[in-house]
């Protein structure tokens, strides 16, 4: 048996090092290599083309490369008895932190503004916020939006969390549930959205939704492309609602050149990068996964096919 890889990456030696690193008696191979497709019974995916796995009637267990699934529970020829695991990594946690950290600091300190100003010779001073002058309202409380949370609340924000279920308590304010999603958006000034993409969360920020939050809030979005309806989102931009969003994620990836997000005053767009997985970091839980669907024993990290996280 073996560990086969499929995805879109272009360079897949550093995942196959790390893999063989924790243990070298596992054979990993990438999906053209098979040679009997019955033998496959764990894969490694990420962005693979849907279908895929009908051919492959052996597989037990896909683990995600990453901590999104949406790939995998949206694929509608993904064969029912097939588990999904997906990553959960302290690392990836603490980098979505560092990154939105860099965000949120950005946008108090405007640090961009005056490096415009500096490209225009313009010596101007502006005051400034700080810290305890912002609400963050943090979409998504599981492993990834929990750590940020923490972390701001840690650092002084006035931090409030929404998501499906109540979950465990927090040092933060939490909401849930689809009554009290207006509450965070009241009152969040920047907004953060960190859910997993499913047929509920699809679209979430919407008209509706970000008009409810304050006058001159930000977005950021690391979370899915579709969560954002992109049009609704540029005229609460342009209707000066909202200040100013920070974009990771996107509807389609690479962001075509023609889309009005590239040139828009407002937009802020970083290429799908605020967390990315180190395979380092991520390999022992997939070679124990690995080990775990050879076993017939319970997986880590499962994912809920009908939740779709
Ligand atoms: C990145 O988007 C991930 O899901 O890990």
């Amino acid at each position: 048996m073996a560990i086969v890889v499929v995805c879109d990456f272009d360079n897949l030696e550093p995942w196959i090092n790390a893999l063989k690193e924790v243990d070298p008696s596992v054979d990993i191979i990438k999906i053209n290599e098979v040679k009997d497709k019955s033998s496959v019974g764990f894969v490694l995916a990420w962005n693979y083309p849907h279908g895929l796995f009908r051919k492959y009637p052996g597989v037990k267990t896909i683990s995600s490369m990453g901590a999104g699934v949406d790939h995998l529970v949206n694929d509608p020829l993904l064969p029912e008895n097939i588990n999904i695991v997906r990553i959960v990594d302290p690392r990836l946690s603490q980098d979505m932190f560092e990154f939105a950290l860099a965000v949120i600091m950005n946008r108090l300190r405007q640090l961009t503004q005056f490096r415009e100003n500096q490209m225009r010779g313009i010596w101007k001073k502006k005051r400034y916020l700080r810290i305890s002058n912002i609400r963050v309202g943090i979409m998504g409380t599981g492993a990834i939006g929990n750590h940020l949370a923490t972390k701001l609340h840690n650092a002084g924000f006035k931090v409030a969390g929404w998501g499906r279920t109540a979950g465990k308590p927090a040092d933060y304010k939490k909401y849930h549930g689809q009554e009290q999603l207006p509450d965070l958006l009241k009152s969040s000034d920047l907004l953060i959205c960190l859910l997993p993409l499913t047929p509920a969360t699809k679209d979430i920020l919407n008209k509706n939704n970000l008009r409810m939050l304050p006058r001159n809030a930000w977005l950021v979005n690391l979370g899915r492309g579709e969560h954002v309806v992109d049009e609704d989102l540029i005229e609460l931009l342009d209707s000066e609602h909202l200040d100013g969003a920070n974009l990771d994620v996107f509807r389609e990836e690479p962001l075509p050149e023609v889309h009005p997000f590239w040139k828009h005053p407002k937009i802020f767009i970083t290429p799908h990068l605020a967390s990315l997985p180190f395979p380092e970091s991520v390999a022992p839980q997939i070679i124990d996964n690995y080990h775990r669907t050879m076993e017939n024993k319970p997986l880590l990290n499962m994912v809920d096919r009908q939740l779709g996280y």
